[in-house]
């Protein structure tokens, strides 16, 4: 199998994640922050290395601000229902996710307002949009990093800038682009930020993590054991005991450990640059197709390696299913996300979406070109 669906969880992950994850099955895995014996230490020692590595990877001085979740979905719920409340205002994007989308419209059940600022048809939102939506009881700003569906990058620094000047929460998901991108929630002035582990961090599934700035005031999401107080009914007030209650996956945790050292061994912008030169060959050979419908830039600017299209006159789930026969995994349809389909008129057929990642080739990009011809082939000749 050719595999293109790293927007939805990379794959392969490299071999010392598998074994991380073994040696900790077969070694080590205690329950973390729980005993005093060895064992026990040891699985603790992992999951405060991991959080270690991650915090210094988005420059995170205090790696207790580094919360471990199981997925991306579960942190954005986290920081969205821990921070908002009745009366609230919140703005968002038509980028997002439904792991943003839909907290934020359980909350307006709960009396918190909404405005999702719109964008322009490659996906990209207008900063002044943005702007403009702030009210005098705007609580926060939640953005999408990198689009799962058109691979638009949005300014984050400078949406930064918009919510320090009105003293705004900044919230950032980046699902789509931690570990690939350089993110500096200092430099962004990022308040909270959930990404998954699996994804470009390489880690295993059921990880994820999420960034909570010094200070600021986000209520508990689940409640229970943390290991510590535990002669106390009540949850800790501190970080990151108040948001990890009950036993942390310390085997995808010691995966994702790898995965971090895996991409700071090769290099975050090395990782980018072969994605990105993956991705720009894809482009280039699709545009030279009219049966084929590109959605989001052309071009190489502001984008990420995530690549939507259609074959003309072909319902996207037939093109996967058909490249699925011939060897080649794709994901197909709306991705999580129903109002990316609105701004790139994608409403009634969804995309056909490709994702290389760094173990793909451009061998195999040809071969998927090649496959998309034959397809377009086989359908006008039945024609
Ligand atoms: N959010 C992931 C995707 O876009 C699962 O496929």
């Amino acid at each position: 199998m050719i595999y293109f669906d790293n927007a939805a969880t990379t794959f392969p992950k490299p071999d010392t994640v598998y074994e991380a994850v073994m040696e900790c099955m077969k070694n080590y895995a205690a329950n973390p922050g729980r005993g005093s014996y060895d064992m026990a230490v040891r699985a603790s020692k992992k999951v405060m290395e991991t959080r270690e590595e991650i915090a210094k990877l988005f420059n995170v001085s205090n790696l207790f601000n580094i919360i471990f979740t199981s997925s991306a979905t579960e942190g954005l719920n986290m920081g969205i229902k821990g921070i908002l409340k009745r009366g609230d205002h919140v703005i968002t994007t038509a980028m997002e996710h439904n792991s943003v989308l839909r907290p934020i419209n359980y909350l307006r059940k709960k009396s918190v307002k909404s405005s999702i600022v719109g964008a322009d048809k490659y996906g990209f939102v207008s900063l002044k949009n943005i702007e403009k939506q702030i009210r005098v009881n705007t609580k926060m700003i939640v953005v999408n990093h990198v689009s799962n569906v058109t691979g638009s990058i949005q300014d984050i620094e400078r949406i930064g800038e918009i919510a320090r000047r009105y003293g705004v929460i900044f919230m950032v998901d980046a699902s789509q682009s931690a570990g690939v991108i350089n993110i500096d929630v200092n430099k962004c002035n990022i308040d909270v930020m959930a990404f998954s582990g699996h994804k470009g961090l390489l880690g295993p599934q059921g990880t994820g993590v999420l960034y909570i700035r010094e200070g600021l005031e986000v209520s508990e999401y689940k409640s229970g054991g943390t290991g510590s107080n535990s002669y106390s009914m009540h949850q800790p007030k501190f970080l990151p005991d108040k948001f990890e209650s009950g036993t942390l996956n310390t085997p995808g945790i010691a995966g994702l450990y790898a995965g971090v050292r895996f991409i700071k061994e090769i290099g975050m912008d090395n990782i980018r640059k072969h994605e990105l030169e993956l991705t720009e060959a894809l482009l280039k050979e699709l545009k030279k197709r009219d049966y084929i419908i590109l959605y989001g830039r052309e071009d190489m600017e502001d984008r990420s390696a995530v690549v939507s299209l259609n074959v003309d006159g072909v319902d996207s789930s037939d093109t996967a299913a058909m490249l699925n026969s011939k060897g080649i995994g794709v994901r197909n349809g709306y991705h999580c996300a129903p109002l990316v389909h609105e701004v790139i008129g994608t409403k009634n057929r969804g995309t056909v979406r490709v994702s290389p990642g760094y173990f793909n080739t451009l061998e195999e990009i040809e071969r998927l070109v090649k496959a998309l011809d034959e397809i377009h082939g086989g359908i006008t000749q039945n024609e």
